[in-house]
């Protein structure tokens, strides 16, 4: 018994750090400015790499939901950096 609770606490401990800190593309979490400063930092690093770094208000937040379905994998952005990239990209006015 003592062993199955530490797996289950080390099971646990796992999920947790593994699991990203904003909640997956769904649009409903609050978004403050360290989300859109991190959104920005992963901008800033990821995205020019095979192209200049795009400019946000070049496309609408609409066309940026399909352009970030295709570069975040491109990128390799989990859910949550794809999310936090899509919502300082659209921050930008
Ligand atoms: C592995 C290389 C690669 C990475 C990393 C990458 N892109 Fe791209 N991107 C491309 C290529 C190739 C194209 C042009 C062909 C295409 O549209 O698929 C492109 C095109 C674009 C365009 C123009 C699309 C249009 O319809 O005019 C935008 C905007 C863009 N990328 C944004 C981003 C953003 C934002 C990121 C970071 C999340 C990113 N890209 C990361 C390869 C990449």
């Amino acid at each position: 018994m003592k062993f199955l609770a530490l797996a289950a606490i080390l099971g646990s401990a796992f999920i947790v750090s593994c699991t990203p800190k904003t909640p997956a593309v769904t649009g409903t979490q609050t978004i403050n400015a360290e989300h859109l400063a991190q959104g920005k930092n992963i901008f800033e690093n990821s995205c020019k790499k095979c192209h200049d770094l795009p400019n946000p208000t070049d496309h609408s937040a609409t066309a940026w939901v399909g352009i970030m379905n295709s570069m975040a994998p491109k990128a390799k952005l989990n859910e949550g950096q794809h999310q936090m990239v899509y919502d300082y990209i659209v921050s930008v006015k």
